[in-house]
């Protein structure tokens, strides 16, 4: 799927000219015309842009809708997710995601707003496709929203949505959220049948559903192999692959090592490491087992 870079400890000049060489301070390049192009980042993305060498850019968007849950385990102001979110951009996070439920039983429309007005990454927001999340959203304008299903017994999100079934209903949903310039990204089983309905819908991402690999992943490949061919079918698609759902520090190493997607949403393995470590230190570790794959 992605290529190695042409600087850092990635090799990926090797690949595109095989006289050119690669170490970890940085390109020695042997052929002369490819020399000229060795001093500068910027030579070397006009090279990787010229010779169509996708750059490894992974991104972890932390979920903090249980610092909310904390705080409406009492009815408190306190913590904070605005607070949080600062936080876990100083770990380094490429992001910052909330569920904005119908409900409201975590976060509330007062955090997205907050959210919005001090989130230096990008914001995502996970929401049901209703009428009134998109009429907010299309005001609050995060980065990125994410559609997905919503039962009212569910603890959290269970399944993809199924987009054969909602077609005609999330349609709008899309236009409406594109036409605000929010990205909009499907959550969605790893499917074939499921990522050609996400392109045929004109979403820019895919969120592949990771819970039933997260319960599984270390009894046998099975579930690594299905997420690795739907992240190669999205990707052939033109969408931007994500994964999402219960995602930790262990499990995550898999779908890294096969290089399944550029986009990380995890939320309860952070903020529960956070307990112990806290929440800037929690990103960190996170942040560092992702770079050994960037
Ligand atoms: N992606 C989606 C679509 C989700 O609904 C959730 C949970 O809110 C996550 C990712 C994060 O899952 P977890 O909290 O298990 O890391």
């Amino acid at each position: 799927m992605v290529m190695e870079q042409l600087s850092g400890s990635g090799c990926g000049v090797k690949r595109a000219s095989p006289s050119a060489q690669c170490g970890t301070g940085g390109v020695i390049l042997s052929d002369w015309r490819l020399r000229r192009w060795a001093v500068s980042p910027l030579a070397l993305t006009i090279v990787a842009f010229w010779l169509r060498i996708p750059a490894t850019m992974l991104s972890l968007s932390v979920n903090i809708d249980h610092v909310a849950t904390l705080r409406q385990a009492r009815l408190e102001s306190f913590p904070d997710p605005v607070q949080a979110a600062a936080a876990v951009e100083l770990g380094g996070a490429d992001g910052i995601t909330v569920h904005l439920r119908q409900d409201r039983r975590h976060i509330t429309d007062r955090d997205v707003e907050l959210l919005r007005a001090t989130v230096k990454t990008e914001l995502t927001v996970e929401m049901a496709a209703v009428d009134d999340l998109v009429r907010l959203m299309t005001r609050i304008r995060p980065d990125q929203v994410t559609l997905v299903p919503e039962l009212k017994t569910e603890v959290t999100t269970t399944n993809g949505i199924d987009l054969l079934k909602e077609r005609i209903r999330l349609e709008p949903v899309v236009k409406r959220l594109k036409k605000a310039r929010i990205r909009v990204s499907l959550f969605i089983e790893p499917d074939t049948a499921q990522i050609e309905a996400a392109g045929r819908l004109g979403a820019e991402v895919v969120e592949l559903n990771t819970d039933r690999y997260s319960r599984g992943w270390n009894r046998g490949t099975r579930l690594l192999d299905e997420l690795t061919s739907a992240g190669k079918t999205a990707e052939k698609a033109g969408l931007q692959v994500h994964v999402g759902h219960g995602l930790d520090y262990r499990n995550v190493v898999p779908i890294l090592e096969n290089r399944v997607a550029a986009g990380y949403s995890i939320g309860f393995a952070v903020v529960a490491r956070a307990v112990y470590t806290g929440l800037q230190g929690a990103v960190v570790e996170m942040k560092r087992i992702m770079e050994v794959y960037s």
